[in-house]
């Protein structure tokens, strides 16, 4: 949740200027074969990722491989020896897009003949892309998916011998890629994988196609490169899963409550945030630990996709919309202060009206403070692909804006009751606008932008909220002695 767009799928992030971590540095040698480790010196890289936060943090982790084998990083693809799109399958835009930036970067193979082309995470693991890059795109030099992003190494070494595609796809995890060297693009925050896969086969979602089932980490495993990470300076950690509450169900001896308890307590560890939770399997185990975990932040995303009944089963959903609305009301009754955000899906097939209305309802009733929107997007190979939808796309649009213009009113108002109120803010650098302004994040997971000496800069202060608009907030640096610890 670090962005406030309504399709997560569209977003493109630069890995920017990276430090590889000592603690990293541990894992490099098994990570690649030895007579790679720095054979590619002098040579630039540059990775686009698409998606969700499971691929950012897969593209630390290509980055890491990368400059293992001697590439540096660079922003400029006019100077990239090696381009890789890491691609997001879940709405057929996204994927859209890569294609046709892939199409408008190809003369700058007639420069540089030697430039490498890439494609991988979530559409290589589609047949359907498959073959459309083996007919369509025959130039591309390599592609690979979600489960066999650690052979990078050898496949770049194949790609600069061979005159076709190559490509290398596998159908399922065989490994945990748990100890692989990672470039972490940020010196205070850091992600860490707890649990890869999903088993719950929404009728809409590609996800479970690409991904494959759900595989947990060790607790020991997890808690370890936690350690790390805050020894080495990192003060917020993001634990990713698709479904981060069934963490452990099929290790069988620790679950997601005893998780976030673990991580809360390591020493110096200042915040804890998790994505992405599932209304299903949400515990109060779950729910009392976020509660009495001081460094787990109260914040929870928790997607609702629609508030219809008739819609949440034609998903799959595994639970209806009196489900949600109590979990809910637990939720906030343990957590005071608790902000809530939410992926919602319009215009899923045969969504009527009234569903739609339903849908309106619920968020005004829970009232989150923010939500990605997006319309329904059919996936082949996935059941909802082959319902029949009568509605057109124009009404799928105007509900879309119906229900940005809501939750935009409800962010703003939630945002509002925040002036005057001083608040604890991580500081993680620069404004991207204005270079003279910081940015950070409340606990509750909103941006603050205050005037503060750029020794803030990755310290937790305390800012007075002076302004609110739809996504931000505008604070005063309250607190002159700033924590150094
Ligand atoms: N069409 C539109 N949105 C989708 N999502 C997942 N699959 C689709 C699809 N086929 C949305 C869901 C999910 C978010 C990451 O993407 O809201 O929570
Ligand atoms: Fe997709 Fe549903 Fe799994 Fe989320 S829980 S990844 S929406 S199948």
């Amino acid at each position: 949740m670090s962005h406030h767009i309504d399709d997560i799928g569209m977003l493109a992030v630069q890995v920017k200027r990276p430090v590889i971590e000592k603690t990293d540095l541990r894992a490099l040698t098994d990570a690649v074969r030895p007579d790679l480790v720095g054979a590619y010196k002098g040579k630039r890289y540059m990775i686009r990722t698409y998606g969700c936060q499971m691929n950012e943090h897969d593209t630390e982790v290509m980055a890491g491989l990368l400059e293992i084998l001697g590439y540096d990083s660079t922003e400029d693809e006019e100077l990239a020896d090696l381009i890789l799109f890491n691609t997001c399958a879940v709405r057929e835009n996204a994927e859209n897009k890569v294609f046709g930036e892939v199409g408008r970067i190809r003369p700058l193979k007639y420069r540089n003949p030697e430039l490498l082309i890439g494609v991988c995470g979530c559409m290589p693991q589609e047949k359907a892309v498959q073959a459309k890059i083996r007919e369509t795109y025959p130039w591309i030099d390599l592609v690979f998916g979600t489960h066999n992003l650690h052979r990078l190494p050898e496949l770049v070494e194949q790609a600069y011998a061979s005159q076709e595609t190559v490509m290398e796809v596998w159908d399922k995890a065989q490994f945990m890629l748990d100890d692989l060297p990672k470039v972490r693009k940020e010196g205070v925050r850091a992600w860490v994988n707890i649990q890869y896969g999903c088993n719950k086969f929404c009728t809409y979602c590609i996800v479970p196609y690409t991904r494959g089932r759900e595989r947990s980490r060790t607790l020991t495993s997890i808690v370890d490169e936690v350690k790390g990470l805050v020894a080495s300076g990192f003060k917020e950690i993001t634990v990713l899963g698709q479904n981060v509450n069934d963490y452990g169900i099929d290790l069988g001896n620790a679950d997601f409550a005893d998780l976030l308890r673990a991580i809360g307590r390591v020493e110096g560890i200042e915040r804890v945030r998790f994505t992405t939770s599932n209304p299903w399997n949400f515990t109060d185990r779950v729910i009392a630990a976020i509660a009495e975990t001081e460094t787990v932040c109260e914040h929870i995303h928790l997607p609702v996709q629609s508030g219809s009944n008739a819609v949440l089963r034609k998903m799959n959903r595994g639970y209806t919309r009196e489900y949600y609305l109590q979990l809910v009301k637990k939720i906030r009754a343990a957590i005071p202060n608790v902000a809530l955000t939410t992926d919602i899906i319009v215009g899923f097939p045969t969504e009527t009206e009234e569903d739609f209305l339903q849908t309106l309802q619920l968020i005004e009733e829970v009232s989150y403070d923010s939500a990605y929107t997006f319309i329904y997007s059919p996936r082949t190979g996935t059941p909802a692909a082959r319902l029949e939808d009568p509605v057109p796309l124009e009404v799928k649009k105007e509900r879309l804006n119906r229900l940005m213009e809501l939750q935009n009113k409800i962010s703003r108002l939630h945002n509002e009751q925040l002036i005057g109120k001083t608040l604890e803010v991580l500081i993680e650098g620069v404004s991207k606008t204005n270079p003279n302004v910081l940015s950070g994040r409340t606990r509750t997971n909103k941006i603050v932008l205050l005037d503060a000496p750029k020794e803030a800069i990755h310290q937790t202060v305390f800012t007075r909220i002076d302004a609110a608009q739809t996504w931000t907030l505008r604070g005063t640096l309250v607190t002159s002695d700033v924590e150094t610890a």
